[in-house]
């Protein structure tokens, strides 16, 4: 199974709710960067994974492909003893939903192996236990999202978007970028990003112009006060001629977007030599959610 990476084009957030979680209007969009997900009948329940980042996952009950077996064993009444085996390209911990692709590929996973045939909308309805960006996970492609970010809603769009990912040193947790805007939020009036009209528009006409300007996304005041070398990438990018640059959901990875494959090529080149992000990834979007690509 593979499952995608996925960028926020347009994220705002708003009221911290009672559960816990914020009140989202989110444009997702999935990119051509996968994490591959195997899944084999064993004696126990294992994980193990493989690629850059790779001890930062956890390998127990925690992780979250582990939990996706279990939810769906229990929900189907099927063995939950797999050995899972995670090849991880998308940034672990990098606001890029590497986790959530695991559990959505995961999820698609068992269903394919118990044969449970499961409706795409019982996947989601499971994955949205899991994580608010499971289910988008699994429809791929370019959505709206609302709730936590788990209703979605397809967005009509052509055309490709050209992204480059500047990837940080892992350190940024959700929950406390989310709490470092709170905290922003009670301190004084904090800038807001805008509905996502503007870029809806852009993807419909496929005007990759009047995208890049209107990427917008509440968290990343939050995620610069923790991070604040962010900033200088976000200008670095801007500076090398980017039609946008925008930190991935609560970061830290940064996702530049260029007005075709050749000048994003140059871009990812001029990012690694200026040496101010640890990696970088080419990664078009948007593509198709979490698919079994291989069965065994
Ligand atoms: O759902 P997920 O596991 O991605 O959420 C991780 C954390 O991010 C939540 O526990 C919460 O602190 C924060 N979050 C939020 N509002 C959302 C999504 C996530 O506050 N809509």
């Amino acid at each position: 199974m593979r499952a995608p990476a996925k960028l926020n084009l347009h994220l705002s957030v708003g009221r911290l709710r009672p559960d816990g979680f914020h009140d989202l209007v989110t444009v997702f969009q999935a990119l051509g960067l996968y994490d591959q997900v195997t899944l084999t009948r064993a004696d126990e329940l294992t994980v193990t994974v493989e690629g850059e980042g790779a001890d930062l996952v956890p390998l127990d009950a925690t992780n979250l492909a582990a939990r996706a077996v279990c939810l769906l064993a229990a929900r189907t009444g099927n063995d939950a003893r797999i050995a899972i085996h995670i090849r991880k390209d998308i940034p672990v911990a990098g606001g890029c939903a590497g986790g959530s692709a695991d559990a959505a590929a995961a999820l698609v996973g068992c269903d394919a192996l118990w044969g449970t045939d499961l409706t795409r909308d019982q996947l989601a309805d499971a994955g949205a236990v899991l994580g608010s960006d499971v289910p988008f996970s699994l429809h791929g492609g370019t959505a709206l999202g609302t709730g936590r970010g788990e209703q979605l809603t397809p967005v009509l769009g052509q055309g490709n978007c050209c992204w480059v990912l500047a990837l940080s040193e892992p350190g940024l947790s959700t929950p406390a970028v989310y709490g470092e805007l709170d905290r922003q939020r009670h301190a004084g009036p904090v800038g807001v990003v805008s509905d996502p009209a503007e870029v809806l528009a852009a993807l419909r006409q496929a005007d990759a112009v009047a995208l890049g300007r209107s990427l917008g996304n509440d968290l990343q005041p939050a995620a610069l006060a923790l991070r604040p070398a962010l900033r200088s990438l976000l200008d670095a990018a801007r500076e090398l001629g980017a039609l946008g640059a925008i930190v991935s959901g609560s970061g830290p990875t940064v996702a530049v977007l260029a007005r075709d494959a050749t000048y994003a090529d140059a871009l990812a080149a001029a990012l690694t030599g200026q040496g101010q992000c640890a990696a970088v990834r080419r990664a078009d979007g948007p593509v198709a959610g979490a698919r079994v690509v291989e069965a065994h």
